[in-house]
């Protein structure tokens, strides 16, 4: 059986898709990761395509000729509706996964058949969004909110001087953008089903459980992600069959930003050490 020992890539604007490694390293336990936050542009959520898209490249490109990767995971849904259609026509031979907001899966859960959606503008504003959502609209209600300002709160909440301001923004933000979608529970004519659109979503999952209560649905990515990360590996017998005895596969986690904040959110969600995070060459950080 070969067994293939190159890192897997997986990036997004910050922090938000360590809650997809989060999947990835216990779905894959064997593979190696390279993580790419690009700190230093995010929110990717409120910027044009066209620089989006820019970063999405020159990330690819770098992590491919400087980390070697095998595959690559766009652990973004804003990176993913801007860019992913021309990140797959440049990189024909390498297998990637891109994220959209879950609204299948949403679907499948909802009672109500009335569902929230919370994402970046980028994403909500995407052809491929708008294409998505005209795939299942006939079969529920679904209410679309672009959260502004949200993903940046919570990339800032990891930073020791803004933590505790970036909170009190995170709790207003998520009191003004569910109010904003409708009433959620159980009931008839209620939601009962709130799809994370955004990766870094994810890390306020608890303050949404208590605005929401306990019958509403939150419904993320990163598992059905890693899941079919997994297969297209194997599919392309590229998969890591070595063992380490238990041990955890190195992880390298990158910032094109403050190192500090990428290390207290590794720390904080993935339980790892400070040294597996450090800061990319220059040439990547330039505009
Ligand atoms: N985490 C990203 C997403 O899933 C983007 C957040 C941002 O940079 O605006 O959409």
């Amino acid at each position: 059986m070969t067994s293939d020992q190159r890192p897997i890539g997986v990036f997004d604007s910050g922090i938000g898709g360590l809650s997809v490694l989060q999947a990835l390293k216990k779905e894959l336990p064997n593979e190696r990761f390279v993580y790419l936050a690009d700190n230093a542009h995010a929110p990717y959520g409120e910027k044009n395509e066209t620089f989006i898209s820019e970063r999405t490249h020159a990330i690819t490109d770098y992590l491919l000729t400087q980390h070697h990767i095998k595959a690559l995971v766009v652990a973004c849904n804003t990176a993913t509706a801007a860019a992913i259609h021309e990140l797959r026509a440049r990189y024909l031979a390498l297998p990637m996964v891109g994220l959209e907001p879950a609204l299948k899966p949403a679907l499948a859960l909802s009672h109500t058949r009335r569902i929230g959606v919370m994402a970046t503008r980028g994403t909500v504003n995407s052809e491929k969004f708008a294409r998505l959502l005209a795939s299942v609209q006939t079969e529920a209600h679904f209410e679309v909110q672009a959260c502004n300002g949200l993903a940046l709160a919570i990339e800032q909440s990891t930073l020791p001087a803004q933590a505790a301001a970036a909170q009190v923004q995170i709790s207003h933000l998520l009191q003004t953008y569910t109010q904003a979608l409708g009433r959620f529970g159980k009931a008839p004519g209620q939601m009962d089903t709130l799809v994370l659109g955004c990766t870094h979503y994810v890390f306020v999952e608890k303050d949404l459980r208590q605005l929401l209560g306990p019958d509403v649905q939150l419904i993320s990515t990163g598992e059905p992600v890693a899941r079919q990360t997994h297969r297209l590996l194997a599919a392309a017998e590229l998969l890591n069959h070595e063992t380490t005895d238990g041990a955890a596969q190195p992880m390298r986690l990158l910032t094109t930003g403050d190192l500090q904040g990428l290390q207290a959110a590794a720390q904080r969600w993935l339980d790892l050490p400070a040294n597996c995070c450090e800061a990319v060459p220059a040439s990547l950080q330039a505009e």
